[in-house]
């Protein structure tokens, strides 16, 4: 889908849960299984594009090896590696489900495990970064922006067109509730400029992919020229 000639996207793909410490062996968590996020980055792969995949802690992994495959488990581990390797990439698709909210740090907790002592336990969170709109703010020109949107049905459209503004990325996947951690999804595609591209109903995460990664390369050429 990119022009003849033009050089080849290079992708940045995030994948997965994150996992926020509570101290050295809980966390909180959400039941993203990443496999949309390694779906896309195989099936970039199998087409011969250049692909770093930032993959949460998931027992899930790609089934073609990405150009590059790092590890992360918190959002902060996440923050950093976009911040290393946005600028050469043309296009990120932020599929990682990251947390919102995290446990406030606590630096004696995080080495050691937590007593049953007291008969209940308050854990104050905090709001995590949003690295999505983070990105946005830092990005450079041509690059390309995607973002996942998981949103109750009966609000898909406007919810996801409001995050796609408020986020200022280029386009946004809107699913329901009911896509995390499923084989399938039902997914609502947004641009910037309007467009809107929906699946005929729920499709499996492996026939999605390559339906998706052709709208983003299609977008991502025309937005570039
Ligand atoms: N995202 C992010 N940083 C966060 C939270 C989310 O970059 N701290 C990204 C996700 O990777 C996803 C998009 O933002 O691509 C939307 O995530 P979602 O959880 O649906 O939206 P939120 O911004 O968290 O808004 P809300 O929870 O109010 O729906």
């Amino acid at each position: 889908m990119t022009s003849p000639g033009a050089p080849l996207p290079s992708l940045l793909i995030t994948a997965g849960p994150t996992h926020e410490p509570i101290d050295a062996v809980r966390y909180i968590a959400n039941r993203s299984s990443g496999r949309l996020g390694i779906a896309l980055s195989d099936e970039a792969t199998r087409r011969g594009l250049s692909v770093r995949l930032l993959l949460g802690p998931t027992p899930l992994t790609p089934a073609h090896s990405p150009t590059t495959l790092e590890r992360f488990r918190t959002t902060t581990d996440l923050q950093r590696l976009l911040a290393t390797h946005l600028p050469q990439a043309t296009i990120l698709i932020m599929a990682a489900a990251v947390a919102d909210y995290r446990p406030v740090a606590d630096a004696a907790a995080l080495v050691g495990k937590r007593r049953r002592e007291a008969p209940g336990l308050t854990l104050t969170l905090e709001a995590t970064p949003d690295l999505l709109a983070q990105a946005a703010s830092t990005r450079r020109p041509g690059q390309f922006l995607v973002g996942f949107a998981l949103e109750p049905r009966s609000d898909l459209l406007t919810s996801g067109r409001a995050k796609l503004d408020r986020k200022g990325i280029d386009m946004i996947v809107a699913n329901p509730l009911e896509t995390m951690d499923s084989d399938t999804i039902e997914a609502t595609v947004m641009t910037r400029d309007g467009l809107v591209h929906s699946t005929a109903g729920a499709v499996h995460k492996r026939a999605f992919a390559p339906w998706l990664l052709d709208i983003i390369l299609a977008a991502a050429a025309h937005a570039d020229h």
